[in-house]
């Protein structure tokens, strides 16, 4: 989710497109650069860290040097997912002549295999970065394009060429420094905005960037390209057919535009959820059907060598790492335990080194977390991370990593980083058992087939939660609520209860529902809310049932159940007071739909309640103190 900016007018480019960045700022991200053109040269700057990093290096320019005065530039803040954070894996990158500059937000999937082509073609890579590709390739194609056109249809025609041998998700800007005046653009599965001025036009991955300057956007379409000048702005698709993307005008204030016009950045998140899981799964299937993590600095054989797993998190973290548990052990065969990370070390944990520890955190700085990863390796287990912030200290200090790709999380309750965390658990699992044999490449194709099909059930269940939030306004003032469920309906359970307490400042509280008549089911009243988490009928019909059976019981004692279940599943109709159907999912696959009601009904109960959605008191988005 990285930022992106582009001018070109009759203005000095450079403090409107700084500005534009640390309008998206709130993005979150770990590098900033420029590239401005100026007398047809191409100036480049760019740091590791926040945005001051790069204004400083900035200021020390000698004056005169042309980065304040070019009237066309490109800026750019990045989210790190291929190489870490740091000033060579910054963006702009550069062609090998310096001649050609580009900026890129997304995953380019087929990196690898081209950075061997160029590679082999003589080029030598100063970055660690898929964006890197990019650069070389137009420089390859306007090359071959030399003395056909303007340079800046060159520019555009080497754009299309380009994307058309790109796979994955892509926002891409390219500025030529003989083509002064002209920004070009692409964007595959990854948003671009165009902000038509008087004599200027912009480009940026959102109109946070530009909201103060124009309010008339248009938004790019899928597989097309654009390309900006002071007076005009061209698009067409990859193969050069003249195309039109969806004229808009702005009505958001400033503040809302960060947001994407939500009331809150975790509305907008919650809304975010598809595109995360797509991304998160994306390139994750290799050629034979192997499943590809991100660092793995373990042999095969060390995870052959793996006798246990033992999965350390916090928080919502902790609760993606215990449906991972039922993932696990039925995929592995491995026993697979579960332990707050803050609990970890001090009760003596039975580790060596054929224990992987999994390490599960979205800022990849939780202070718990961290020390129970150290004491795991003085233990000599073997730790792998399952982070969304690449390069912080998590997958820093692990021996393999698989980064979730939800971008930024900015509203301290969590939500895409819990489904991705899902996700990459499930990932993990699949890969473990191919490892060792347990499963065929086939099997694991079959079920990363399932989980492709997951962002679009996660849509589906997004368009259908208006009952929901009137549900969620009609019980903004209970005291207390419970939330059920048995298998990985448990978890879902627990994370739900954890939403409406961080978020509503509500007691709730999630229960395996085996557990009821053991003890809470007293705390069952009259009108007493119930949340209850189904599983699929299809699934383990006896799990199913039993739940039922649960429902009944609270129910018999004055309970208002509210039920999340599967489309169709009759047997639950008369006992609930609500219902609230999701689409049908593999059994061990379920949270990734069943959790994403509890997320907006406890963000409708917070907002009704007049609470900061985003920042709820007491919390912090990463608790770095033990
Ligand atoms: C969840 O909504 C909270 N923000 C909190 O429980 C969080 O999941 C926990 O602090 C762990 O944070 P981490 O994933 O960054 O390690």
């Amino acid at each position: 989710m990285c930022g992106i900016v582009g001018y070109t007018g009759a203005r000095p480019a450079l403090s409107i497109v700084l500005d534009g960045l640390h309008r998206l700022e709130y993005r979150g991200y770990d590098s900033a650069g420029v590239a401005m053109v100026s007398d047809g040269e191409l100036l480049v700057e760019k740091r590791a860290g926040k945005l001051a990093n790069l204004e400083k290096a900035l200021d020390e320019l000698p004056s005169g040097c042309g980065m304040a005065e070019g009237t066309t530039g490109i800026g750019h803040t990045r989210w790190a997912t291929h190489g870490s954070p740091t000033d060579r894996n910054a963006h702009p990158h550069l062609s090998r002549d310096n001649g050609i500059a580009v900026i890129h937000n997304g995953i380019i999937e087929n990196f690898a295999k081209l950075r061997v082509e160029l590679e082999a073609a003589g080029i030598e890579f100063t970055s660690d970065t898929d964006t890197e590709c990019v650069a070389h390739l137009l420089a390859e194609e306007t090359a071959a394009l030399d003395g056909g056109g303007r340079p800046e249809q060159r520019l555009a025609e080497a754009m299309r060429r380009v994307c058309r041998r790109l796979d994955g998700a892509f926002t891409l800007l390219a500025v030529d420094a003989r083509a002064p005046g002209a920004v070009v653009g692409a964007r595959r599965n990854s948003p671009l905005v165009v902000g038509r001025g008087t004599g200027e036009n912009y480009l940026a991955s959102d109109v946070a960037a530009f909201i103060e300057h124009t309010r008339d956007a248009i938004e790019l379409g899928q597989d097309q390209v654009v390309l900006i000048t002071p007076d005009s702005v061209e698009i067409t698709d990859f193969d050069g057919r003249p195309a039109a993307g969806k004229d808009f005008h702005i009505d958001w204030d400033a503040s809302a535009a960060e947001k994407g016009g939500y009331d809150c950045f975790m509305l907008k998140e919650i809304a975010e959820q598809p595109r995360a899981l797509a991304d998160t799964l994306r390139g994750r299937l290799g050629a034979s059907g192997e499943i590809q993590l991100d660092e793995v600095r373990l042999s095969d054989q060390d995870l052959r060598d793996v006798d246990k797993v033992f999965i350390v998190a916090c928080g919502t973290a902790y609760h993606s790492g215990l449906v991972a548990k039922y993932a696990i052990e039925h995929w592995t065969r491995l026993p697979c335990e579960v332990e707050l990370a803050s609990e970890f070390r001090y009760r003596d944990p039975v580790l060596d080194r054929s224990t992987l520890v999994v390490a599960i955190s979205q800022s990849g700085e939780t202070m718990d977390t961290l020390m129970a990863l150290r004491h795991a390796k003085e233990q000599k287990a073997r730790v792998l991370a399952i982070c969304n912030t690449n390069g912080s200290s998590i997958p820093r200090e692990s021996d393999a990593v698989l980064y979730t790709h939800a971008g930024p999380e900015i509203a301290v309750a969590s939500t895409k980083a819990f489904l991705t965390q899902l996700v990459a658990c499930y990932l993990v699992g699949l890969h473990l058992a191919q490892v060792r044999g347990i499963k065929y490449a086939d099997e694991v194709s079959a079920v990363v087939e399932q989980l492709q099909a997951m962002p679009s059930k996660v849509d589906r269940v997004l368009e259908t939660m208006e009952p929901v939030r009137e549900l969620a306004r009609a019980l903004a003032d209970s005291r207390s609520i419970l939330f059920i469920g048995r298998h990985v309906g448990y978890p879902v359970a627990l994370e739900g209860a954890l939403k409406l307490k961080e978020l509503a400042y509500m007691h709730a509280e999630g229960f395996a529902a085996g557990e009821l008549k053991h003890g809470p089911i007293a705390l069952v009243d009259q009108g007493t809310p119930v949340v209850c988490v189904v599983p699929s009928p299809a699934g383990r019909g006896v799990l199913h049932d039993k739940v039922v059976s649960n429902i009944q019981e609270v129910r018999a004692r004055g309970a208002r159940t509210i039920v999340i279940a599967e489309e169709g599943d009759e047997a639950v109709v008369p006992y609930a007071n609500d219902l609230i159907y999701v689409p049908r999912t593999p059994t061990l696959l379920a949270p990734l739909v069943t959790a994403v009601p509890l997320q907006v009904f406890a963000c409708e109960i917070a907002a009704a309640r007049g609470h900061d959605v985003d920042q709820p008191r007491n919390l912090a988005k990463s608790v770095t103190v033990e």
